[in-house]
């Protein structure tokens, strides 16, 4: 029955939060896009390619904060604390700072189950967004997560996701823990 309202719980925010924050991302995205081509137009001729790997750099951290803003923050909250017993944190998680090869496996497929983080075990069902985020985005936003809130792990690559995605191509339910342990 607690697993029962726990789907329920994650059925409603994905089905109903996410239409909202979908729309408002479109918006936002358009806006930003116009905005950017702008500025391409204007700088990608005389740009060295230093001053181009900035700008790269930049846009990287400011993504992830959108993608975290936009697909992550119903659940996870704005403070990386998540809702105790329901949504575990990403501020302080082993999870979040470990091994990207499990982080990216959570991110592409979900995770469902019993899962320790930081000291409490939840058991609720987070639905795959490798449907939903490009490699990029993955990228962007573990990047994101991994930095924020005193969390000190490296940047995560879009090769790196574009390569687990590859290897697990054939992956179709959400992990559970036990089998993210066993991932090397
Ligand atoms: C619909 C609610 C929901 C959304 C939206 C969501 N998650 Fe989760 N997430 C969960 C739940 C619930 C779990 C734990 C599942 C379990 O108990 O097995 C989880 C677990 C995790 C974990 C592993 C445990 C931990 O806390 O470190 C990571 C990492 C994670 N989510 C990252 C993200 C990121 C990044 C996003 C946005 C791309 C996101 N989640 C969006 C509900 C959500």
């Amino acid at each position: 029955m607690a697993a029962l309202t726990l789907a329920l719980v994650a059925l409603t925010s994905a089905g109903v939060l996410q239409p909202v924050s979908v729309v408002q991302a479109q918006s936002k995205t358009s806006a930003k896009t116009s905005a950017k081509k702008v500025a391409t137009k204007a700088t990608s001729k005389s740009a060295s390619p230093a001053a181009k790997a900035t700008v790269a750099a930049k846009e990287q951290l400011t993504d992830g904060k959108q993608v975290y803003s936009t697909t992550c923050v119903a659940c996870h909250q704005v403070t990386g604390e998540g809702t105790p017993g329901v949504f575990p944190p990403l501020a302080g998680s082993e999870w979040v700072s470990g091994d990207e090869a499990k982080v990216v496996r959570i991110l592409l497929h979900g995770v469902t189950g019993p899962i320790e983080v930081a000291g409490e075990t939840f058991n609720g069902m987070m639905p795959p967004w490798g449907g939903t985020l490009k490699d990029a985005d993955i990228a962007a936003v573990l990047t994101y997560v991994r930095g924020a809130w005193g969390n000190k792990a490296a940047p995560v690559t879009a090769a790196k996701v574009a390569s687990i995605r590859a290897a697990t191509s054939s992956r179709t339910t959400p992990w559970t823990a036990p089998e993210l342990a066993a991932v090397k």
